[in-house]
């Protein structure tokens, strides 16, 4: 069983060298290279994060490993090889510019891949396996902790390039926590080196749901956190891109609070003239405040909600006697 998780971590290994000799080494990879350069990418960059391309073709993958004795059923496992009906072997990854997804220790347990255009799927991602577990991994958490132990802050983002993009300019400590949402687990990989946790998800509604679960998971933990809202552009790579890290980091020094992004967010809308708003505002904030185990900080957010609906203290906490 042990030689088994080994045989895995080592045919990744492999695949990630083998995917980057064909981004950095290859004509036929050139088309990866340039896709990542014209986002902005520096060598270094590539070469920090080992980015990669898979080529086009049906089992070029398959055959260099087969070549070299890897097991099938390795290949299989890690889903980095698929059979069709005739059982024919083929690559899974085809075409793609390619995300090695390392572990703490540094060590590759799987990939994501990017198509170059606007088709779909925009990414595949290798499922999970003996060595890849993906609640418990944060991507670039391996290249991150320094600086986040230093900053004792770490950023989270939703996806790849944001991390890598952030890296690029010089932003080094942030991670992010891949397709799946943010989970107890990635808390306690945080734990240990950060006092502040940043969300700094996507400005969409995917990245909305997923930052007010994550709110939602960190409340009454020891974490401080707090919320970016991106003023403008969809995503941090979109940000930094546009703005530079040092504006990026600006931007994290104004996040709020988990209160006041909430409120913010609802206060866009209702409308709090009408007391369907002001009903409405208080529907959606008062879930988070009858979590808050504190008493007086429970008090003091039910107070913070006076100002903004235009509500005496006293109607407030009314109202939430009602709610409770
Ligand atoms: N994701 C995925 N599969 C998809 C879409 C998204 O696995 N079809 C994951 C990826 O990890 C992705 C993250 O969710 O990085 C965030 O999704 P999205 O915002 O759509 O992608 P970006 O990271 O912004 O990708 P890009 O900037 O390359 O367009
Ligand atoms: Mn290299
Ligand atoms: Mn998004
Ligand atoms: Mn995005
Ligand atoms: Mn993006």
């Amino acid at each position: 069983r042990e030689e088994r998780r080994k045989k895995l971590y080592e045919a990744c290994d492999l695949a990630a060298n083998f995917f980057h000799n064909c981004l950095l080494k290859t004509s036929f990879g050139k088309v990866g290279l340039e896709y990542l350069k014209k986002r902005g990418l520096t060598d270094e960059t590539i070469e920090k994060f080992k980015l990669g391309f898979a080529p086009d073709g049906w089992d070029k993958l398959y055959k260099a490993f087969r070549e070299r004795g890897i097991e099938e059923s390795i290949l299989i496992e890690l889903n980095l090889i698929r059979k069709n009906e005739k059982g024919q072997a083929y690559d899974f990854f085809r075409n793609r510019v390619m995300f090695p997804i390392m572990d703490g220790k540094g060590r590759v347990v799987g990939f994501g891949g990017r198509v170059m255009d606007d088709s779909t799927p925009k990414y595949l991602n290798s499922p999970e396996c003996q060595i890849f577990e993906k609640g418990k991994i944060l991507f670039a958490f391996d290249k991150a902790y320094k600086s986040i132990r230093e900053h004792k802050q770490a950023i989270l983002v939703e996806g790849y390039m944001d991390v890598i993009s952030a890296h690029n300019k010089g932003v080094t400590n942030v991670v992010a926590s891949l397709g799946t949402a943010y989970t107890k687990d990635h808390g306690h990989i945080l734990m240990r080196q950060a006092d502040e946790i940043i969300l700094a998800y996507d400005m969409d509604g995917a990245g909305r749901q997923a930052a007010a679960r994550a709110i939602e998971l960190l409340q009454n933990t020891d974490f401080k956190v707090r919320v970016l809202a991106m003023p403008d552009g969809k995503d941090p790579d979109d940000y930094v891109r546009n703005h530079g890290g040092q504006a990026f980091r600006e931007l994290v020094e104004k996040a709020v609070k988990p209160l006041d992004y909430l409120l913010s967010e609802s206060l866009i809308k209702h409308d709090t003239n009408e007391a369907e708003g002001k009903q409405a505002v208080m529907q959606d904030i008062f879930p988070f405040i009858a979590n808050i185990h504190s008493q007086t900080v429970r008090d003091d957010a039910l107070k913070a909600l006076a100002l903004p609906l235009w509500l005496d203290n006293s109607t407030i906490f009314r109202y939430f006697r009602n709610y409770t």
